[in-house]
């Protein structure tokens, strides 16, 4: 794990997102250039965190708290901004990803701990709650940074009419 958020400090040291970020609704800003071996190790980790994610619904709907809990830690501990970093490598990330990146990647932490922790209380309402707010997560970072990606972001959201 410590191998993939080291290479996780070098893919994210690579992408030129101050400038993504100034045109957020417009064009290509998404854009991230990573090397094959770089980019293959990105979608392995975001591999497992949809596996993950796609088995909560039912792990809710079904009230199977250790399978909530269990899977809620394993996505909050394997992502980029773990525990795991050590100070320095701590600081380098700080330096490295914008501030947006940062909050996003902390918001998303800070709700799959949330939902692990109301599985341990077997709140099934709190729990729906915070799996929702997972996935909003990944709409608010993939809107952004994962644009080329995933082109449906490109195409215009007609319920939004201020833009
Ligand atoms: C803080 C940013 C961030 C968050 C949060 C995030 N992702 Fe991603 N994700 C990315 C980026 C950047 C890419 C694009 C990688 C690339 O260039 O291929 C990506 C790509 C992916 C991919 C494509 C991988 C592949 O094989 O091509 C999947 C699947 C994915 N994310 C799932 C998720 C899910 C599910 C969530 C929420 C539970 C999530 N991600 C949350 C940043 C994020």
């Amino acid at each position: 794990m410590r191998t993939i958020i080291v290479v996780f400090l070098f893919v994210f040291s690579t992408m030129s997102i101050a400038a993504q970020e100034k045109h957020r609704h417009h064009g290509k800003e998404g854009k991230v250039q990573l090397t094959p071996e770089i980019r293959q190790l990105l979608r392995q980790e975001m591999q497992e965190i949809r596996a993950g994610m796609e088995t909560l619904p039912f792990a809710v709907a079904s009230a199977d708290w250790p399978l909530i809990e269990s899977t809620a830690r394993k996505i909050q501990q394997g992502y980029i901004m773990s525990e795991k970093l050590d100070p320095a490598q701590k600081q380098a990330l700080h330096e490295t990803l914008p501030h947006r990146f940062r909050q996003l990647d902390k918001k998303f932490h800070y709700y799959a701990g949330m939902l692990a922790h109301v599985a341990k209380e077997h709140d099934a309402e709190l729990a729906n709650f915070f799996v929702y707010k997972m996935n909003e997560s990944c709409t608010a970072c993939h809107s952004v940074y994962a644009r080329d990606r995933f082109s449906g972001f490109e195409q215009r959201n007609r319920h939004e009419t201020h833009h």
